[in-house]
């Protein structure tokens, strides 16, 4: 997720640019650059870091004096934050900023290498930047429209030619852009925010439509070039509420942005049908070689690893390990060069899961991070790197990066197991297409958000709640007891539901709130029994289950119906409804949703 601003006015160019650009800070990004056109030339200047940084770097090496160009946050997915693989890309007769991810770069950069054409960067984007040049003989949509039809995956597209030094030129699949019309003055920008300076009326670009900006107006046609009429939207709300994309709150925007995570997650990281994860150095010969698996971190990230353990003994039948980062760097742990430690982290700049990382290679393991933050610290230490594209998280609650954690847990585990020859190829193939259609199956459950408003209204008051599952259950339980005491300020706890009996049911009283979570099938009737118990000693009992599984109404009080998938695969749309109860009722208890009190996004001491 980056940010992308356009701009043709009488304005000074650069500064709108950047002015805009800080808008869209809270989207996140590591570099940020900007190709203005000054005397006719497209010129360009790009950093890694902040935009304050871009902004010495344009006061000192010479400000670009225009009044038309394009402009750029990058949230690196391709090539490590760098000035270099910052954007624009391209050269002196186009140049481009991208948001999103090309899927098929490599087969487009390969065609253009025979071509003559030579790359610079690491990333997708200077592929798109060449692919465009290369189509580029004089008219700009006819180079869109052939580059459109080539490219694959994700994108939103700033683009300027040098022979149309007036003009910005945009287009988008799958990643927002919106286009700002004020007076004798156009934009395009990624969201709303960027323009609020300068004008509230905007319209919607949608699917493979072009806008043209130029002589400060700007056009929309479709991709064949024949102009459309958009309706005209007027922002109605402040800037702080626009940078959460309309939502109250970053973590409502996040657990809504979850579909889109997992597919911008696990897409890339699928070919033929089968999971393919040797993008970081993960073949199958390697994997199959480990004889231990330990997967360290802390939190939330822990508790993807949890999911990561029951879904790879279970289908590839190798141990796995789970520890949190503050006691497994104590411990003395036991590893050798056999021994894969998975680092799993969504900032890759926590401390404790920081030096797990050094202790576990200094005692010769290899060391695979799963990380959101593309370049961070855990990132670059690690032997190899999954990156996960949930984007910036900003909710200091993690619910997004939690969900694209456990889908690569899930596609690990698919690859490790057909390797290993636990599942044949026809499972794996099975198994994979229901971890592409999750996020149709997420949409679903986010469906049920007003229940699950209505479920939090019955717990504000709660002294304490427990959490009870067994199995992969038991896993989830312990993250949705998190997401609750970290934003609601409520004592919760996890437990094992057939461990209830052996103590902790004392605390059962009349009332009590107990979330039963009950996707694993041939654990059911177990898990029933565990909640008859706590029922029976006055429990007021949520459960989350199958919606084609018909509960005792007598036994619980309210059920939260999921769709149904493989039971190996229930965590994902179960935790959703457990991300959304602790949401409702943090919010219920009027607390600072997105930055409840003790805590930090990224925990960088230990
Ligand atoms: C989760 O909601 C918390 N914010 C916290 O437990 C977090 O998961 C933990 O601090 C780990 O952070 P990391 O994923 O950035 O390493
Ligand atoms: N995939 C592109 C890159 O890595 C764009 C990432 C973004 O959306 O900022 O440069």
């Amino acid at each position: 997720m980056c940010g992308i601003v356009g701009y043709v006015g009488k304005r000074d160019c650069t500064k709108v640019l950047l002015d805009s650009l800080a808008k869209l800070e809270y989207r996140g990004y590591d570099s940020a650059g900007v190709a203005v056109f000054e005397n006719s030339e497209i010129k360009v200047s790009k950093s890694k870091g902040r935009l304050l940084e871009l902004k010495n770097k344009l006061e000192n090496e010479g400000w670009i004096d225009g009044c038309c160009g394009i402009g750029h946050t990058r949230w690196a997915t391709h090539g490590e934050p760098s000035d270099i693989n910052s954007h624009p890309h391209g050269n002196r007769r186009v140049s481009i900023v991208h948001n999103g991810i090309i899927e098929n770069y490599q087969k487009i950069k390969k065609f253009l290498e025979k071509k003559g054409y030579t790359f610079e960067s690491q990333t997708d984007t200077e592929t798109v930047a060449k692919l465009l040049d290369y189509y580029y003989d004089g008219d700009p949509m006819y180079a869109i429209r052939r580059v459109v039809a080539e490219i694959e995956g994700s994108y939103a597209l700033g683009m300027v030619f040098k022979e149309f030094p007036n003009a910005v030129y945009a287009v988008r699949k799958d990643s927002p852009l919106i286009v700002g019309v004020g007076k004798d003055e156009a934009f395009v920008a990624s969201d709303v925010p960027a323009i609020l300076e300068y004008t509230k009326d905007y319209y919607l670009l949608e699917r493979d439509e072009v806008v043209v900006l130029k002589n400060g107006k700007a056009e929309i046609f479709d991709i064949h070039g024949m102009k459309i009429e958009k309706e005209l939207q007027t922002a109605d709300f402040d800037l702080e509420a626009a940078e959460k994309g309309g939502y109250p709150h970053f973590m409502l925007k996040e657990i809504n942005e979850q579909p889109n995570a997992v597919k911008t997650t696990v897409t890339p990281r699928i070919t033929d049908g089968m999971p393919d994860l040797s993008e970081c150095g993960l073949t199958p010969e390697r994997l199959t070689r480990y004889k231990n698996i330990f997967v360290v971190a802390c939190g939330t990230a822990m508790h993807a690893g949890l999911v990561g353990k029951y879904v790879i003994e279970q289908l590839a039948r190798v141990p796995v390990t789970v520890d949190v980062a503050s006691e497994f760097r104590y411990r003395d742990p036991i590893l050798c060069d056999e021994d894969l430690v998975i680092l799993v982290s969504q900032s890759g700049e926590t401390a404790d899961t920081r030096e797990a990382l050094r202790l576990s290679k200094e005692r010769g393991a290899d060391t695979l991070a799963i990380v959101n933050v593309k370049g961070s610290s855990i990132a670059r230490a690690a032997d190899m790197v999954i990156y996960t594209h949930a984007g910036p998280e900003i909710s200091v609650a993690s619910t997004k990066a939690y969900m694209v954690q456990i889908s690569v847990f899930y596609l690990l585990a698919f690859e490790l197991a057909y390797a290993k020859e636990k599942i044949d190829r026809e499972e794996c193939m099975r198994l994979t297409k229901q971890l592409l259609r999750m996020p149709d199956t997420i949409n679903e459950v986010l469906q049920k958000s007003e229940q699950c408003k209505y479920i939090a209204s019955k717990l504000v008051n709660a002294g304490n709640l427990l959490y009870i599952g067994r199995g992969l259950d038991y896993a989830l339980s312990m993250e949705g007891s998190l997401k609750l005491k970290e934003i609601s300020y409520i004592h919760s706890e996890s437990y094992a539901a057939g461990e209830l009996k052996h103590g902790t049911i004392s605390l059962v009283t009349d009332g009590m709130p107990v979330i039963a979570v009950a996707t694993q099938r041939k654990l059911y009737e177990k898990t029933f029994s565990n909640v008859e118990e706590v029922k029976s000693r006055g429990a007021m009992v949520i459960f989350v289950t199958h919606e084609n599984i018909k509960a005792d109404s007598k036994t619980v009080d309210y059920v939260i119906g999921l769709p149904s998938v493989d039971d190996i695969l229930m965590p994902m749309p179960a935790v959703v409804p457990l991300q959304l109860i602790a949401y409702y009722t943090s919010v219920l208890k009027g607390n600072d949703v997105d930055k409840p009190r003790n805590l930090a996004k990224s925990v960088t001491v230990e």
